[in-house]
């Protein structure tokens, strides 16, 4: 067992984390200043989301210097200073890379788009135009075409994501020597791994055909999801950084099948540790479309946790456990109660999680519970990839408070609100200008939560606390009991020593369900449990976790 699959990742959005000078950005010497915190929650790793110096089309994720940090976030003394600081509490710094694309403003795209002749050309994808048109009819997961055409070179090149983010040519190799020249600039600096975005996009098809779109999902990435050498590089990566650095690394692995997952991970193909999923996360895309009113069903989402689950588990694979992240609406007002029982529903999420196998991330703000933004205007998203959604929801027919309401769901500004620290102006993130404005009036911040009896930043040191102590967590194999219980989601983790139970109520009303004899309460989310000859009486949105040895 390696010790990261007994830690919990915290994830740092640091733009929205903790301002220290003012200016309405998070920053680096904000994050240091929270250090104790996050050592007092009990986290192994922190992952950083970009810091490198970028124009910020995309938050950072559109890097235009990857040796640089970006002066909005401090000095490279600075984040040296963070590196130390966090070893010195026993917390590990996971860097977020994004390789898949750069920046436009990135030096190398703007020589590339010098002549076809330069060096620096085919570092990106570029195409003539067919017919006058567009190479082929791939969608940018941003929305629209996934190409955009440059006069000057009449070529298109390729941007699966922002217009201002071009995809790397993975095939030259030049790019790749580059590549891991700079990941090992990195890896001297100290850093203990990497947070590889869209990692399995890196590897087109070489003929760039056209996808047939007959479901939403044909819209091109058949033919650049785990395409046909990323395992290759993956490996590469390995031999070259990951491995002689003992590095922890996670692959965001959109539309991956398991059998994708479990080659990425299986230690013994050495790749990466664990792969980030979005299967279950996407349980409420109405017909497989994400900018729809979702619902969603229970059994549908146990069904996929617990496919992943057994399988990965079966097969050496190792899953990444999260509800959010910065590109997810908070699941508490997705997928339970973020108003009457808002504890219970953040503490009933923490607890389903963190009893699954593999390696638990919170993202900032679960451990106090925070919920959606619920704008009610465009005008205050900034995010460019809600604004499109917005404007082709508008486009497609869908009235204004229509696309408002899908986006209060859906879109991932609502989980970049500033984390809300206290109860002073703008939560104490910052004491300027938000760069994103915390706009509804919430009563919980850390100060708030950390005053009540049995808080949610408690439960979830408790449950990290488990992780570390129980084995059968890390290595017990899993069980779905009812897989057609649409209220009640009940699975059991068990090894040769034990078993643990847990069972959680996803509505809002009361649930009795049949306990096996033998178990004792471990942890719940109401203050005392009703256990009766072998019946359990579930309250709204409560979660229990049981045990017999
Ligand atoms: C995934 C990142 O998490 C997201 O925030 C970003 O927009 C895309 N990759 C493009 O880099």
């Amino acid at each position: 067992m390696k010790e990261w699959q007994k830690e919990t990742v915290y994830q740092i959005y640091p733009r929205s984390f903790q301002d220290s000078n003012g200016d309405g950005i998070g920053d680096i010497n904000g994050i240091i200043s929270r250090l104790d915190y996050l050592q007092k929650l009990g986290i192994g790793l922190i992952w950083l989301t970009p810091m490198y110096v970028s124009p910020g089309n995309d938050n950072g994720y559109d890097i235009a210097d990857y040796y640089q940090i970006d002066p909005v976030f401090g000095t490279m003394a600075e984040f040296e200073n963070l590196l130390n600081q966090a070893h010195e509490r026993g917390i590990k710094i996971i860097m977020d890379m994004v390789v898949n694309h750069t920046s436009d403003q990135n030096r190398w795209f703007q020589e590339a788009l010098k002549s076809k002749d330069n060096p620096y050309h085919d570092y990106y994808i570029w195409r003539d135009p067919v017919d006058g048109h567009e190479p082929n009819n791939w969608v940018s997961k941003f929305s629209g075409s996934a190409w955009k055409y440059v006069p000057e070179l009449d070529q298109y090149y390729l941007h699966l994501y922002d217009v201002t983010q071009p995809d790397l040519n993975w095939r030259n190799e030049k790019v790749r020597a580059e590549i891991f020249k700079m990941l090992k600039f990195w890896a001297n600096k100290g850093i203990d791994g990497f947070r590889l975005d869209v990692i399995n996009n890196i590897s087109k098809d070489k003929n760039l055909p056209n996808d047939t779109f007959k479901t939403p999902l044909d819209d091109g990435r058949n033919f650049y999801t785990n395409g046909p050498h990323v395992h290759e590089y993956l490996h590469e990566m390995y031999e070259e950084v990951f491995g002689p650095n003992n590095f922890v690394t996670v692959g965001e692995l959109s539309s991956t099948p398991i059998s994708e997952a479990v080659k990425y991970t299986n230690p013994k193909r050495q790749e990466l540790s664990m792969a980030f999923t979005f299967h279950h996360v996407k349980v409420d895309y109405t017909g497989g479309k994400k900018w729809t009113l979702g619902h969603y069903k229970l059994t549908d989402l146990t069904r996929i946790l617990s496919e992943w689950q057994v399988k990965m588990g079966a097969q050496g694979g190792w899953n990444a456990l999260f509800w959010d992240n910065h590109d997810q609406p908070r699941a508490i007002s997705r997928f339970t109660d973020d108003g009457k029982y808002r504890d219970q529903s953040a503490k009933l999420l923490a607890m389903v999680e963190f009893g699954l196998q593999g390696t638990p991330y919170i993202y900032q703000g679960d451990e106090i519970a925070m919920k959606n933004a619920y704008f009610t205007d465009i005008s205050q998203y900034n995010d460019h990839e809600s604004i499109n959604a917005y404007h082709a929801l508008i486009k497609s027919g869908v009235s204004k408070d229509e696309a408002i309401k899908i986006l209060q769901q859906k879109s991932r500004e609502n989980s970049r609100l500033p984390m809300q620290w206290d109860s002073s102006k703008n939560y104490g993130f910052t004491t300027g200008q938000p760069w994103l404005k915390p706009i509804h009036h919430d009563d919980y911040s850390v100060e708030t939560v950390l005053k009540k009896k049995s808080n949610v930043f408690n439960f979830y040191r408790a449950l990290i606390f488990m992780r570390k102590n129980k084995q059968v967590l890390t290595d017990g194999a899993y069980k779905l009991l009812d897989s057609h219980d649409n209220s009640v989601y009940s699975y059991e983790r068990f090894d040769d020593k034990g078993k643990i139970l847990v069972m959680a109520n996803f509505t809002g009303e009361t649930q009795e369900r049949k306990v096996a004899d033998g178990f004792n309460l471990i942890l719940g989310n109401y203050d005392n449990i009703e256990l009766n000859n072998g019946t359990v009486t579930l309250r709204p949105y409560e979660s229990i976790m049981l045990e017999n040895k």
